[in-house]
């Protein structure tokens, strides 16, 4: 499967998913531009370490997506740093789990600005130039949480079913012109961005890290199997190949039967 020839930008792609996205798009050969909220100094050496084994060219791009303005340029720098942008992965997110009358507002905020508007201000950027070219690609990082909801999430869910809803919006808009949007809706996946999460539950059983993981998945992911960021990666890059060219407006769960229940 064949992405030579196209550029993408992989948004927090210095670690987790993003990172594991960014790989799997490198190896089936396209150019790939990183994104992280680290320096250059931090950022450019895992750009250059993905050159190095799949021999495609990579940049690297630091952005902190909680502001609009650094969003809005994103693309246009991702752009000016390799080639315009044919595959867009919005990836970048944030987490905060509390009850509803304790949640800090600023942690609302944050939220709703990294894992929902800075998808907005890249799309709104990348899809005029797609559209001039006849080809384009947007893969969304939703979640379940964009699907159904837990406990203690509200921001995460109303961004993530906000981000839903959008990429279903843009994939009518964009339908007829060789663009495709859709998102992925990963369960528990093997990041840092959950090991909060874990630490709550391992606590609740002594500190046993692996009994505390058992019980989340037992909770809600029937195959109680956490997903490895590298699955991830190549269902993105499925959703960028020919084979997928019809598959747009779709919200793709990977979370080993959580959404079937
Ligand atoms: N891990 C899971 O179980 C899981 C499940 C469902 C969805 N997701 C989603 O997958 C995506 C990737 O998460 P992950 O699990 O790899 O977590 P992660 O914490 O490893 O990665 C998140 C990335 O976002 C970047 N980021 C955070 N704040 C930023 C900011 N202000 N500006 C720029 N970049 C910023 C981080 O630097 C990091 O690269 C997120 O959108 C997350 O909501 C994760």
């Amino acid at each position: 499967m064949s992405l030579q020839g196209r550029t993408a930008l992989v948004t927090g792609s210095t670690q987790g998913i993003g990172l594991a996205i960014a790989e799997a798009l490198a190896r089936a050969g396209a150019q790939v531009v990183l994104h992280g909220i680290e320096s250059p100094e931090q950022g450019a050496p895992i750009a250059e370490r993905l050159q190095a084994a799949h021999g495609t060219r990579t940049a690297y791009v630091q952005a902190n997506l909680m502001r609009a303005d650094e969003a809005a340029a994103l693309v246009e720098r991702a752009s000016a740093a390799l080639a315009p942008v044919d595959i867009l992965v919005n990836n970048a997110g944030i987490q905060h789990t509390c009850g509803i009358a304790e949640f800090p507002a600023e942690r609302w905020d944050a939220i709703l600005a990294v894992n929902l508007s800075s998808a907005f201000h890249a799309m709104k950027a990348a899809v005029p130039g797609m559209r001039t070219r006849g080809w384009g690609r947007i893969v969304n990082i939703a979640s379940v949480h964009g699907l159904v909801a837990s406990v203690n999430k509200g921001a995460y869910l109303a961004a993530k079913h906000g981000l839903v809803g959008l990429s279903k919006g843009v994939a009518l808009e964009t339908a007829a012109e060789g663009i495709t949007v859709n998102c992925i809706c990963p369960g528990w996946t093997n990041t840092a961005l959950i090991q909060p999460q874990i630490d709550a539950r391992a606590a609740q059983h002594g500190g046993d890290r692996q009994a505390g993981i058992r019980d989340l998945l037992r909770e809600k992911q029937p195959n109680l199997t956490m997903a490895e960021p590298s699955q991830l990666g190549e269902v993105a890059v499925f959703l960028c190949s020919a084979a997928a060219a019809g598959i747009t407006g779709v919200s793709l769960p990977v979370d080993g039967g959580w959404t079937a229940q």
